[in-house]
């Protein structure tokens, strides 16, 4: 966990349950950390391989709000080390995500990799721009031959990472990586049938020379 990561999360009830349950070092860590954390070529890799996130926001009223975000991969850019950006397509019109950071533009991501086991917690500010604004973000955002109608650009101003370990993550696949892995099988099952079948053609003409 960076220092800023735990710096944020570590409210005052926070510290309070862990020198609780003798976490007392990790409250111990936190504190000194007011700088933004910056992303590397290993969060950036990781990131631009992502096609999906979960991302939480907080409502007016004190409720979390998670929603899940899908496209192609690498449709969540890492725009420098700082600010992450991704288009914000026309769905379901409830607009709560972005009802939600009008008053809190603080927001929570959880990107999965199921097959490696690896997962990323970034914390950010997030604004809403207009696509018609910005043409560089614009080009940079948005996904050509992707179905669905981007409304928006929403851009998001990292405070925070945490790499968590992988205990529980049960490895997933996706469509595309289970066809790469069962290829060589199909290709050799498809070989062994065409030699069983000319074997048994083989065996049938024999049959019939005996007989
Ligand atoms: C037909 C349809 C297609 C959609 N496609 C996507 C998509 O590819 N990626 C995505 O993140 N959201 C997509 N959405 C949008 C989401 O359902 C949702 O509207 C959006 O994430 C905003 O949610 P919120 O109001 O809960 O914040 C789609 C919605 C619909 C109805």
């Amino acid at each position: 966990m960076t220092g800023k990561f735990l710096d944020i999360a570590a409210t005052p009830g926070v510290r309070a349950a862990q020198a609780a349950n003798g976490s007392r070092d990790l409250s111990e860590r936190s504190g000194d950390d007011q700088q933004p954390d910056r992303l590397t070529g290993a969060e950036a890799a990781f990131i631009e391989a992502r096609d999906s996130f979960y991302m939480a926001t907080v409502s007016e009223t004190g409720w979390p709000y998670i929603q899940h975000r899908g496209g192609p991969a690498g449709f969540l850019k890492v725009l420098d080390e700082t600010t992450l950006g991704f288009a914000d397509f026309r769905g379901n019109r409830q607009y709560i995500s972005l009802g939600n950071i009008a008053a809190n533009d603080r927001v929570a991501l959880i990107l999965m990799d199921y097959p490696n086991r690896r997962r990323l917690k970034i914390l950010a500010h997030m604004e809403a721009r207009a696509l018609s604004a910005d043409a560089d973000l614009a080009a940079r955002l948005t996904l050509p031959g992707y179905r669905a109608m981007p409304e928006r650009a929403l851009v998001l101003h990292l405070e925070a990472f945490d790499w968590n370990c992988p205990q529980h993550i049960t490895p997933r696949f996706t469509r595309e990586e289970i066809q790469a892995a069962i290829a060589p099988l199909q290709s050799r099952i498809a070989a062994l049938e065409a030699e069983n079948q000319a074997l048994r053609a083989q065996a049938g003409g024999q049959e019939a020379v005996l007989s």
